[in-house]
């Protein structure tokens, strides 16, 4: 298969951290950021509707979350090309389409998973944010979508942005149902299909592909490798973030992080000062952090203190000491 050559491209996706709405927001990636310098780590989705007629700055980032890659949502060439390069001015290290999400808002504004079925449109979109900026343009998508399943059809929408120069794909291994499942069963009922992904390695050895789905440690990531050229985790790294803390050694091959669970909160304390003088509610970072003791004694403690008592204007890092306190160091 004739193909241009890949864009050099300053990212190592080994490992990201999946876009997850109203999850993975700048407070959460600060938080991630403190268990792992290398692991890419994508926005929420964001949809061109909001960056350029919503009110407030939806591509504002802390600039020590890097490498971060914000994901867009739509479908309109003009308007993602606008965004792409706001974007790409701001600092984003790439700019990332998503053409996997399967929720009915999304597919009314014909965008998301829906655009599998439109692979030439796709590339159009593709082409004209590459038009705009120098930094990697890269597709999340899922397999297929409905009764369009086949390995072609997924071949179909990867070789038409490849065409239009995207070297760069996250694989979502499970189809979406557009119709009949929500969101979250969407994540859940259609079967992960990973030799799928696998294949599409063999047939394009010289696209930069990423798994995701269902992926939960480390260990599993690692088997992933030997096969393709990056692993994508979301809810596992959401609920249970202190897996990040070993990203850095064992798939980067750096020193060992050796810090522990409760460093990585007080990491955080400095952050969460300056953001509530600034203005920011101590829940909305403090919610990104409970899953950080799961597994370990105390952990329900530390979770029920912190769920119980974070929330209003008074509370404040004096509640994450408490909830500490709970958990054995
Ligand atoms: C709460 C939540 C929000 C999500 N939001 C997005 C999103 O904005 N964009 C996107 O491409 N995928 C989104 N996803 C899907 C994830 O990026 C990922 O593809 C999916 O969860 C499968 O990976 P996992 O099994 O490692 O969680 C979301 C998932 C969750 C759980």
């Amino acid at each position: 298969m004739k193909s241009p050559a890949p864009q050099s491209n300053a990212l190592d996706r080994k490992f990201s951290v999946a876009p997850m709405l109203d999850w993975t927001d700048r407070h959460c990636r600060t938080f991630h950021r403190k268990m792992s310098k290398q692991a890419v780590l994508y926005t929420e989705m964001i949809t061109t509707g909001a960056i350029l007629f919503g009110r407030g700055d939806y591509l504002h980032f802390n600039q020590h979350e890097g490498p971060v890659a914000l994901q867009l949502g739509g479908s309109d060439p003009e308007a993602l090309a606008k965004c792409a390069k706001l974007a790409g001015e701001r600092g984003y290290d790439e700019i990332n389409l998503n053409v996997g999400c399967p929720s009915d808002r999304v597919q009314n504004g014909r965008f998301g998973a829906c655009l599998m079925a439109e692979p030439e449109l796709v590339a159009q979109c593709v082409a004209a944010m590459k038009s705009e900026v120098s930094i990697p343009v890269t597709v999340k998508t899922r397999i297929g979508i409905d009764e369009q399943d086949s390995y072609e059809f997924l071949c179909a929408l990867i070789e038409a942005s490849h065409k239009v120069g995207c070297d760069d794909f996250i694989i979502h291994a499970r189809k979406a149902w557009l119709n009949g499942l929500s969101p979250k069963e969407n994540r859940e009922v259609p079967p992960l299909d990973y030799p799928r992904v696998y294949q599409l390695k063999k047939d394009y050895p010289q696209l930069d592909l990423s798994i995701n789905g269902g992926v939960k440690t480390i260990e599993e990531s690692l088997a992933h490798l030997a096969h393709i050229d990056g692993v994508m985790i979301g809810r596992e790294a959401y609920s249970n973030p202190f897996i990040l803390n070993e990203v850095d050694e064992k798939i980067y091959g750096e020193v060992a992080n050796t810090q522990t669970r409760h460093d990585v909160v007080r990491a955080m304390y400095d952050y969460i000062e300056e953001e509530m003088r600034l203005g920011a509610n101590f829940w909305h970072i403090a919610r990104h952090m409970l899953g950080i003791f799961q597994g370990q004694p105390g952990a329900r403690g530390f979770r029920r203190h912190l769920s119980e008592n974070g929330h209003g204007k008074q509370a404040d890092l004096s509640v994450m000491d408490k909830a500490l306190s709970f958990v054995p160091e």
